[in-house]
């Protein structure tokens, strides 16, 4: 027949005297969830490894340097046996019995009375994982199944919101580049738990399809109004979701403080009184030449980056962009939302000095499935997007640190 399962239960040790019989690893292993618990820890071994000798010398631990002896469980709420003498191990279960003390056997699974699940923690909760009978016991599966829940949590994969302790308000998560393993942990965690998701075009939109149906999803760049108008209409959108107790998650490409106007929307919710997060992203001016094989900086070649903006041309009025000052950096550039103006960038960087061969390259769609490398010259680049037809989201890399890896792929 088989054996029932065993009752899960999760002590409350504080102040609660704890026998620990031995000190070598098992000791060691178990010790410190045993002192964060807050246990009044007895350890009864003659010798004891360093660290838990240490954990002896910090008071986190009394030690009684010898061997077991007959009443040593007497006083205990729970114990662990962990000697090397198997004799002892058995006299001392057979005491923890008398004096019904749940014990813990390293050396007999079937004589103990209890068993220790293999923990992990997330998020204020522990997770601890128990086969169901001795016979079953698999400890590099429980501790794998640990591992899954945990880290399941952690990175979002496994969808467990908050209901009690959740707060509502506005969160600005960088997505990062594209591809839906580029987000951070947090991210994806807030993402998990949102009710209203407010993405951007560029950015993971792969993760909105493992969303939960209830979670209602916008599409910002769908959001009606003109170009200007938009911005507004989101920070609306966050605002009104806000105000109805929602968590809101506004996804966004990238990093959103790199050219993604999360300020712009971090103070309009600020002026509304809504509580708001950013979580930082993996930007896109530093990712995406580097999964086409572009190191932004290389040793001996570049010793600097500048990150540029080319949404608007370098005659244009409107640019903060000091032109005549990038051409002269050794180093390297990175413009983004260049590809309709790269041209006249290629075009205003040589009048002022960059040589005409600085070689140049395109990356489209980064980090996605559709992702492709373009090279090029200063002076070929404008003719080489037309030809090859690059179209954005793309990043322009301009510098001699497009050499350096190996030749792309054709
Ligand atoms: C409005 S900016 C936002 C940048 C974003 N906040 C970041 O940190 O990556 C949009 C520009 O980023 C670049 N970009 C973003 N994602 C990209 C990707 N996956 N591949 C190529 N370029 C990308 C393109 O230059 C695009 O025009």
């Amino acid at each position: 027949m088989a054996e029932p399962p065993a009752y899960p239960v999760g002590l409350r040790l504080p102040g609660r005297r704890v026998v620990v019989l031995g000190g070598g690893q098992v000791a060691q292993r178990r010790l410190p969830a045993l002192i964060a618990a807050g246990a009044d820890i007895v350890l009864v071994s003659p010798e004891v490894t360093p660290s838990v000798e240490a954990m002896a010398d910090a008071g986190e631990i009394a030690w009684e340097r010898r061997p077991y002896a007959e009443g040593d469980l007497a006083e205990a709420w729970y114990a662990l046996i962990a000697t090397s003498d198997p004799e002892a191990n058995a006299q001392a279960s057979a005491e923890a019995e008398r004096h019904r003390v749940w014990c813990v056997r390293s050396d007999d699974a079937d004589q103990a009375t209890a068993w220790t699940p293999a923990t992990g923690h997330s998020e204020g909760v522990t997770v601890a994982v128990l086969t169901t009978d001795a016979r079953g016991r698999d400890p590099r599966h429980t501790a794998a199944i640990r591992d899954a829940v945990v880290e399941g949590l952690r990175d979002g994969t496994l969808v467990a919101p908050h209901h009690r302790t959740r707060t509502p308000g506005v969160a600005l998560v960088g997505g990062g580049p594209g591809d839906p393993d580029l987000i951070t942990v947090r991210g994806r965690r807030l993402l998990a738990e949102a009710d209203v998701v407010i993405a951007d075009r560029l950015g993971p939109r792969d993760l909105l399809a493992e969303l939960p149906p209830h979670v209602e999803v916008i599409d910002a760049a769908k959001i009606p109004y003109g170009r200007y108008m938009a911005q507004e209409a989101i920070n609306n959108a966050l605002i009104e979701h806000a105000k109805q107790g929602k968590s809101v998650v506004r996804l966004k490409g990238g990093d959103p403080y790199v050219f993604g106007r999360g300020m712009e929307e971090l103070q309009a919710l600020a002026e509304a009184g809504i509580p708001c997060t950013v979580v930082p992203g993996i930007s896109s001016s530093i990712s995406v030449p580097g999964a086409a094989g572009i190191p932004v900086t290389h040793r001996g070649v570049a010793h600097e980056f500048t990150v540029v903006s080319g949404h608007v041309a370098p005659d244009d009025e409107r640019s903060l962009v000091d032109w005549p000052s990038l051409a002269k950096l050794t180093g390297t550039l990175v413009i983004l939302m260049g590809v309709d103006k790269i041209g006249k960038i290629a075009e205003t960087l040589v009048a002022h000095g960059k040589s005409p061969g600085t070689p140049v390259a395109l990356v489209q769609e980064g980090t996605t499935a559709a992702q492709r490398r373009v090279d090029a010259t200063l002076a070929t680049v404008a003719e080489t997007v037309r030809a090859a037809e690059v179209k954005p989201p793309a990043v322009i890399v301009i510098g001699e640190v497009v050499k350096v890896g190996p030749e792309p792929a054709a």
